[in-house]
């Protein structure tokens, strides 16, 4: 076999066999096949898409690239979340200790952040000496001794899928349904969690714009699970405007200790509830949504979640300090306001926009392997449905760079509509398919 005519094969429209796939995914992973025919075979995904028989493949082939955990030996069942990317996503840094604390084990891979979309990674690596390189057995240890643990794409698990995630990052391939089904289901395969909760997100500041590309792709992702015999649920949500307030890494992770002390913005809070009930559902620790939801909520005011926080944190090497005084953690050198033009109301904030504007400003990547800023970023302080005076507060920008700031601003004033009328705010869930 040659990767050339699996590339052209693809392009042709035609469907690619199971061995194909792993001649392709074990050579791409081995090193023998180079970035630039996996850029033109992710291109080719791209544009002619993939049948059920080739994303199923694909995943399996990738989740075998390393090693598969096998979590039972140290806890009988293993819950994880995974979102399919979005802009002020900070989810898994609350729901993880979150659920943790209910005694249900949280054993959770993520990733770097993707085109407009911040990672996990990136977010956890603002906190000084937190270690997102794991070895299998450190991922285990942690398991057992604190129910809690993220670790980063490591060389063990999955590494097929840390190759192309960080190669479609840069060649403007993420947005395909079966890349982005094979790239999440293959390391929640390899990871060896039991049930999986997926956050998929839809709207302008996600890679899925319509409710109907989330809820295929969805579809897809729960279908894969569930033929390798692990419990899926997928939640739909909103990502036309960003998630919470707070997009950028060190920022996120400020929300983040504001959630989990009780406080933080409205929408994520609920959103972090509705992820975290669904989980603790799937696992039979709840009876119900609505009974998870409840029982998550009474943690995040008593203390235990933000207790766990600190244990899991600080377990994998994080500063204490610097969560029980966020002022310690990366902070921007240029802090400024951004007020309303106008007044009247916010009928779109654009997630797109603002994750990009988060990008250039220096928290993301421009190309593979780039050094990000971590305490770079944007606060928005107006969601849709807000009545605004002209003059009242829109966003807060952090950055290290007069120029940036400046583009930021102008950027940022562009990415809200006003409406004359009032607009309510839209529904933030928008469908769960189990
Ligand atoms: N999240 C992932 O893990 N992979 C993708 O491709 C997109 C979002």
């Amino acid at each position: 076999m040659r990767a050339v005519d699996i590339i052209a094969k693809k392009r042709d429209k035609q469907e690619l066999t199971s061995d194909e796939l792993k001649f392709f995914v074990e050579g791409y992973t081995r090193g023998d096949i180079p970035d630039y025919q996996a850029s033109a075979w992710c291109m080719a995904v791209l544009l002619n898409g993939m049948t059920e028989a080739e994303a199923t493949a694909l995943t399996l082939h990738m989740a075998r690239s390393g090693d598969t955990l096998d979590l039972h030996p140290i806890a009988p069942f293993v819950v994880d979340k995974h979102s399919t990317g979005g802009v002020g996503d900070k989810t898994t840094l609350v729901v993880a200790p979150l659920v943790a604390c209910h005694g249900l084990p949280v054993g959770k891979m993520s990733g770097r952040g993707l085109g407009f979309s911040g990672g996990t990674i990136d977010k956890l690596e603002s906190i000084r000496g937190f270690n997102v390189s794991l070895t299998t057995a450190q991922f285990m240890d942690m398991l057992a001794q604190h129910g809690v643990v993220v670790s980063g794409q490591s060389a063990d698990l999955a590494p097929a899928d840390g190759k192309f995630y960080a190669l479609r990052d840069v060649t403007a391939t993420v947005e395909s349904l079966p890349l982005i089904a094979a790239s999440v289901m293959s390391k929640k395969i390899a990871a060896g969690a039991d049930a999986i909760v997926l956050d998929v997100k839809v709207g302008q500041g996600a890679f899925m714009k319509t409710v109907e590309q989330a809820e295929a792709l969805a579809r897809l992702m729960v279908k894969i699970g569930q033929g390798v015999g692990r419990k899926v649920a997928a939640v739909l949500t909103d990502m036309n405007q960003p998630l919470g307030a707070a997009v950028g890494n060190a920022l996120e992770v400020r929300e983040t200790i504001e959630t989990l002390r009780g406080g933080g913005p409205a929408d994520f809070r609920q959103h972090c509830l509705t992820i975290g009930g669904k989980m603790l559902e799937l696992a039979g620790k709840a009876g119900s949504l609505t009974e998870g939801e409840r029982m998550l909520a009474e943690s995040l005011d008593n203390g235990q979640a933000w207790a766990k926080f600190v244990e899991w944190i600080t377990a994998q090497g994080g500063d204490r300090s610097q969560l029980e005084n966020p002022d310690l953690l990366p902070t921007a050198t240029l802090i400024e306001t951004v007020a309303a033009p106008r007044g009247g109301f916010i009928a779109g904030v654009d997630a797109a926009e603002v994750g990009k504007t988060g990008v250039d400003l220096g928290g993301g990547r421009a190309k593979k392997g780039d050094p990000i800023d971590y305490a770079v970023g944007i606060l928005v302080h107006a969601k849709v449905g807000a009545q605004l005076a002209q003059g009242d507060l829109l966003f807060t920008i952090h950055a290290n760079d007069p120029a940036k700031l400046e583009a930021a601003r102008q950027r940022l004033l562009a990415a809200v509509a006003w409406s004359e009328t009032a607009v309510s705010a839209p529904p933030h869930t928008l469908m769960i398919i189990e």
